[in-house]
């Protein structure tokens, strides 16, 4: 369970910061795992409006924070936290400039008809503050947030936002601030902790692990907090496989294979699940072990890697219904 918290205020040490951080702690304190962003530190050009990104699926820009960074945390993220002072009714610059770059992101869902694997469940959250009382002052973000969240595949779940905050500091002294975060913390993150941490292994992570840690994420993920590695993972994910998804409607772009010790550093997984990682695949003392037989995919045809998409997709339903009976 990674919660991504988007820091959006330039100011280091202020209010936004305060709030994030504090959220961010009450968070980790369930067991998330957490990374805070500092995105006025992050190189974010601004969008060009060149339409590109609905023809090719794709930022024309590849050369600053986004494409490496940022697109696959907002992938990798069950909720996205995006944080942010008011200034002239919206975010500041570097945040609306990170915002606008998710126009490809929207491009891929409304021009080539995939979605997120974890669209079902992936929440949106607004902390925000602003010096003034005015009624309308959030109107402006409410309505960026609700359009930005729809781009990254989010549920936008709500918001915690304070008037009349201005100088640093100012938000620490709020009377109901840690309890506010307390009790969204509870709303949002304890259910989605209470899920079935599954690992899907298999050697190089580029097809069959990740075919079903994404399965698992578009149908389950309600009741699977969904993993995906490889004993030996390869640089990057195999396309033929990323073709096969999208043909279910699963976009699989911006993951990259990761290491089966990465993950169990981080998380231990109540089941795992191997598909022929060989004598790599991990032991985890009380840890649930199942295998599954399919064989690798990789480097055959399409119509071969459709065979064993749809077998994993069957494996995935079965279990959804083994773990929720
Ligand atoms: C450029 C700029 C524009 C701002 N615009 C507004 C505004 O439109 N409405 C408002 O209430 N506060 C506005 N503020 C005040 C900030 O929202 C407020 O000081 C906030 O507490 C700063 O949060 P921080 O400490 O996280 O940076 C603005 C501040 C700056 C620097």
């Amino acid at each position: 369970m990674f919660i991504l918290g988007l820091q959006g205020s330039p100011r280091k040490k202020g209010n936004t910061d305060f709030f994030l951080s504090t959220f961010l702690a009450a968070a980790e304190k369930q067991g998330a795992e957490t990374e805070k962003v500092y995105v006025p530190g992050k190189n974010i050009q601004p969008c060009k409006g060149c339409g590109y990104c609905e023809k090719k699926g794709f930022c024309i820009i590849q050369d600053d924070d986004m494409k490496s960074g940022i697109y696959p945390l907002l992938r990798k993220a069950d909720i996205v936290v995006a944080a942010t002072p008011i200034y002239f009714y919206n975010t500041p610059a570097q945040l609306k400039a990170l915002i606008d770059r998710c126009q490809s992101l929207w491009s891929r869902i409304y021009r080539f008809n995939v979605k997120d694997p974890g669209a079902a469940h992936k929440l949106g959250y607004i902390l925000s503050v602003g010096a003034t009382k005015g009624r309308n002052l959030f109107d402006g973000l409410h309505l960026t947030a609700k359009y930005f969240f729809d781009a990254v595949n989010a549920n936008y779940a709500g918001s915690i936002t304070y008037r009349q905050i201005e100088n640093s500091g100012d938000l620490k002294k709020h009377p109901s601030v840690l309890k506010d975060i307390e009790d969204a913390v509870a709303r949002l993150v304890i259910p989605l902790m209470n899920r079935k941490k599954i690992l899907f292994a298999c050697r190089e992570n580029t097809c069959r692990s990740q075919m079903a840690g994404a399965f698992a994420q578009f149908l389950a993920g309600d009741k699977i907090d969904a993993y995906c590695a490889g004993s030996s993972p390869a640089d990057q994910i195999n396309p033929v496989m990323e073709e096969a998804m999208m043909e279910k409607g699963i976009d699989m772009a911006f993951r990259k294979p990761v290491s089966i010790d990465n993950v169990i550093s981080k998380v231990t997984p109540d089941m795992i699940v191997t598909m022929g990682c060989g004598e790599a695949c991990p032991f985890i003392p009380e840890t649930e072990k199942i295998d599954w037989d399919f064989p690798d995919p990789a480097g055959k045809p399409i119509e071969f890697m459709r065979q064993v998409r749809d077998e994993i997709e069957q494996k995935i339903k079965a279990l959804a219904i083994k773990i929720s009976g």
